[in-house]
């Protein structure tokens, strides 16, 4: 027999989406335990995402855990568009009223999270083996778990899915339930961390003949770099000095250099829209990468995925002191309307800065006058302006 407990709200994964989910919930005065499969080590040195929009900064901040990204993070008013070896500086802070992103890394969110989430008291469990969610539908919700050879049963109201894409839920609901829409693209991004200081004060998304690059940075001593490369791109390929070479060109322009420095990690990522409807089975709730993926152009899966567990928290908060259910029943729906917006920017900003395999010189000469436009209207700058400081939560 397994060892069982309760609690009001099961979450399963310890990334951006179940650790905001549960110092919310917490905030609100409602119960939840996280169960985990890796190490909090593991999570707390993956080198992820980077960006953090206007709404992620001011939700951490107003939860008590923003002390640290205040003092550590970098914030923008801008971005370099850059193209045919020039740049052109999309203004945020003039084209959205004031509005900025914040460059602090995915992995410090969730340093502060875990630590916000200790000294409260909260339940995270680590390095949890073989979880499997039961009775979706039913009175009694449960996840079911293995840590140090033991097997638990947790019964809870509400099941949060918060595992990522490659995570259980989302594959626990019966086929039939769930509609995909799916796209991949054909490549993907070879990514470096460097010691080195950032070559621009702001982030540069460049269009090259040979592909695109992005220059980022982690701090004014870490540089964070991508290069356009194959989806199944051998990175053993690739030596430092055959990466650099290559930002070298890419990033081209006069009266710039690029600082070189010693590259700390590197690795390849695939790039993939994807999307489940609904958001929601019975008592499961599914938020971040388990239930949508966006190709990282424009630096919004981890920005989503906290704004869907807000939604689910204000719904779940909703239940807790009024016993109605109307906004966890909408709450799949107010979700996928933000969802599909930020897929369309994603995907856009994917398709306006890469090469792609089977095009042709139209295609080209489009994606230039694309960017042209972009640069040299201020009605087409606001729209990306707008989207990349973060669209409103409804
Ligand atoms: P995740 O962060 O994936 O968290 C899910 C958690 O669930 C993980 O901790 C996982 O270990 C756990 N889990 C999975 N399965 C189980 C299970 N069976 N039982 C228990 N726990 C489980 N976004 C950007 O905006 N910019 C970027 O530069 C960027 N770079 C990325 C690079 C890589 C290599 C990857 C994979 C993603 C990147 N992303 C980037 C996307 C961004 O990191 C994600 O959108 C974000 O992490 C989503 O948060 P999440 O909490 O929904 O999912
Ligand atoms: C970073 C990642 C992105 O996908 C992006 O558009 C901008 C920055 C980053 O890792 O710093």
């Amino acid at each position: 027999m397994p060892i069982s407990s309760r609690t009001q709200v099961g979450i399963i994964g310890a990334g951006p989406a179940g650790l905001v989910l549960s110092h919310l919930l917490y905030l609100q005065g409602i119960d939840s335990v996280v169960v985990e499969n890796r190490s909090r080590q593991y999570s707390e040195q993956r080198v992820r995402a980077g960006v953090l929009e206007q709404g992620t900064v001011d939700l951490l901040s107003e939860m008590g855990v923003g002390e640290r990204m205040k003092a550590e993070g970098l914030v923008h008013y801008g971005i370099e568009l850059r193209f045919a070896g020039r740049g052109h500086r999309i203004d945020f802070q003039d084209l959205t009223g004031g509005k900025g992103i914040t460059i602090y890394a995915q992995h410090e969110v969730l340093k502060d999270l875990n630590n916000a989430r200790i000294a409260t008291a909260g339940q995270v469990l680590f390095e949890v083996e073989n979880v499997s969610v039961h009775d979706l539908d039913g009175a009694r919700p449960r996840i079911h778990y293995q840590k140090d050879g033991n097997d638990y049963e947790l019964v809870c109201d509400f099941i949060a899915g918060c595992d990522g894409f490659h995570g259980i839920c989302r594959p626990s609901i019966p086929s039939g339930a769930l509609t995909e829409y799916d796209r991949e693209y054909p490549f993907g991004w070879l990514g470096i961390l460097a010691e080195a200081p950032p070559s621009s004060t702001e982030l540069i998304y460049t269009y090259h003949d040979r592909g695109f690059a992005l220059l980022s940075m982690r701090s004014p001593r870490i540089s964070r770099l991508y290069l356009q490369c194959r989806p199944d791109e051998d990175i053993e390929q690739w030596s430092d000095e055959k990466i650099w070479q290559e930002l070298h060109i890419r990033l081209a322009s006069d009266g710039w250099a690029l600082t070189e420095g010693p590259v700390l990690q590197k690795g390849v990522t695939g790039m993939r829209s994807f999307v489940v409807e609904p958001m929601q089975y019975g008592k499961l709730f599914l938020a971040g990468d388990s239930a949508h993926i966006v190709p990282p152009t424009g630096a919004k899966g981890l920005n989503l995925a906290v704004a869907d567990v807000q939604i689910l928290a204000r719904a779940l908060k909703h239940f807790y002191s009024n016993g109605s259910r109307e906004l966890l029943d909408t709450y799949s729906d107010v979700c996928l309307r933000r969802v599909w917006k930020v897929q369309r920017f994603s995907w856009w900003m994917t398709s306006m800065l890469h090469r792609f395999p089977n095009e042709n010189p139209f295609d080209h000469r489009r994606q230039l006058a694309e960017l042209d436009y972009v640069t040299s209207s201020r009605a087409a700058a606001k729209s990306l302006a707008e989207n990349y400081v973060g669209l409103p939560l409804e």
